[in-house]
């Protein structure tokens, strides 16, 4: 046992993905530690502490690991939750992750290894500066209008950020500095997320570094945005790739960019992006990936699966976002059929379907959950793409009860895909390869792209 304000020293015995802490143990009592990494000797003050484990944070690091590396970014320890791994070897991050994925994947999805091809974990060819979209977050701290990100576990606050290492550096300087400069010259106040209260809440940018194109969005509380046509042309002056600027008014209590109304003050609502040899148009709420170099091989590994599973006529796109996996195999196949819930990522990916001249891909609005229940698809494969969350029990059971030959299983969540694996396995389906791709580096996160057939 011990006791809040306790201070230890200990060896670190392992490193938890997703959570990003150290363990230590006193006494068999479990501690968990941020910014501590496997075999490191540190001295550590006990923080909180619950009834069978505890927390802590780190004094002095006495031997560090040969895998700590002094992280990048200026703001990384003033604790910045956009990048909690930037204190470890790229290198290292991608095999603590490749072991975490295969470990979730043998406790939760109850899968025996030994009959699954692992195929590989592709790491990022950039370590930094990958991404093409970030939602940065105003507040305010003793009147000061800050914007940023939220620290880890602190919805409430935000890091006043200079620069972001995980955009192109320089767009992320330029914009940070005059969206905050406008906010300030205009006293309109943060939004805080506590008292429900306050005007700027998010900057919303995407960036394609394949077309140059770039899409912003600030979100507000229902407000008109003063001098808009100045703001405006110190936009198209300093940001001559500017497709279109948005003002997203939320007036949601929720803690999430919501697009309760879209006024679009200039140029469109979309940006477009390439991946090989296709063109994609993504609206400013649609999903899309946001490692826009990766992706490209994500797809093409979905693609190759489905290439495995012999002639296919008809595949189901589920999930389908603006079409970027159905898109990728229409060459291969007879038919796709894409569903997605969000209306304008149904556009988007009807669109894209005519811009590319895949002239047998459909997406159809709705859910699901709802569509699967209430239509007859003779399918030969089904992709799955969902959110976060992974599939509701009676998707599986629906996907099931269609009967194909293959499943590919497209996460961004190995824990509830394999959670997901294990309800598959049950339906008579078997996992057999099965890749990873580091789409977020400087994150516990990555992707993971299955392949599951009927036995
Ligand atoms: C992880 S994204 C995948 C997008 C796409 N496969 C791609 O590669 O760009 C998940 C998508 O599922 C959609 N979605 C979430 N829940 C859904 C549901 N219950 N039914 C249909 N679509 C849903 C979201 O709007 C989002 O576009």
């Amino acid at each position: 046992m011990v006791c809040k304000g306790d201070v230890i020293e200990g060896k670190v015995l392992d490193f938890a993905l997703p959570e990003c802490h150290g363990v230590l143990k006193k006494n068999s009592f479990v501690i968990f530690v941020p910014l501590v990494l496997k075999d490191e000797l540190c001295r550590v003050e006990i923080t909180k502490v619950k009834k069978s484990f505890a927390f802590g944070r780190t004094l002095e690091v006495l031997e560090g690991s040969p895998y700590r590396v002094t992280p990048s970014c200026p703001h990384f320890h003033e604790g910045c939750g956009g990048c909690q791994l930037q204190f470890i070897a790229y290198d290292e991050q991608v095999r603590l992750k490749k072991e975490h994925a295969l470990s979730v994947l043998e406790r939760i999805g109850r899968v025996d290894l030994r009959g699954v091809l692992f195929e590989d974990f592709i790491p990022s060819p950039q370590a930094l500066g990958y991404r093409n979209k970030m939602e940065f977050t105003f507040g305010e701290r003793n009147g000061e209008l800050l914007l940023g990100l939220r620290p880890a576990n602190r919805f409430w606050d935000v890091v006043d950020l200079k620069t972001c290492l995980l955009l192109r550096q320089d767009l992320a300087e330029r914009l940070l500095s005059v969206f905050r400069e406008y906010g300030k010259r205009y006293n309109i106040p943060g939004y805080d997320p506590v008292q429900k209260t306050g005007v700027l809440r998010n900057l919303l940018v995407r960036y394609s570094g394949t077309t140059g194109d770039l899409l912003l969005g600030l979100a507000t509380t229902r407000f008109e945005l003063p001098e808009k046509d100045s703001l405006l042309g110190t936009l198209r002056e300093l940001f001559p790739g500017l497709r279109g600027f948005i003002h997203i008014v939320n007036d949601s209590p929720a803690n999430a960019l919501i697009f309760e109304e879209k006024r679009v003050l200039w140029g469109e609502p979309y940006l477009f992006e390439r991946i090989d040899n296709l063109t994609f148009r993504v609206s400013v709420e649609s999903f899309f990936q946001v490692h826009s170099t990766l992706c490209g091989a994500l797809y093409r590994k979905v693609r190759e699966y489905l290439l495995m599973s012999g002639p296919v006529s008809l595949v189901l796109d589920l999930y389908c976002g603006g079409g970027g996996i159905g898109l990728f195999v229409a060459d291969t196949v007879e038919k796709v059929v894409g569903i997605e819930e969000n209306p304008r990522a149904v556009e988007d990916a009807n669109e894209n379907a005519r811009r590319n001249n895949c002239l047998n891909f459909t997406c159809i609005p709705g859910r699901v959950e709802k569509l699967l229940a209430s239509s007859r698809f003779h399918v030969d494969a089904v992709i799955v793409d969902p959110p976060r969350a992974g599939l509701d029990k009676k998707v599986v059971q629906r996907v099931a009860a269609l009967s194909p030959r293959t499943v590919i299983y497209v996460s961004c969540n190995v824990g509830t895909f394999a959670r997901d694996v294990a309800l598959f396995q049950e339906r008579g389906y078997t996992l057999l390869r099965v890749s990873f791709f580091d789409l977020f580096p400087q994150t516990p996160h990555f992707e993971t792209v299955a392949l599951l057939v009927r036995d």
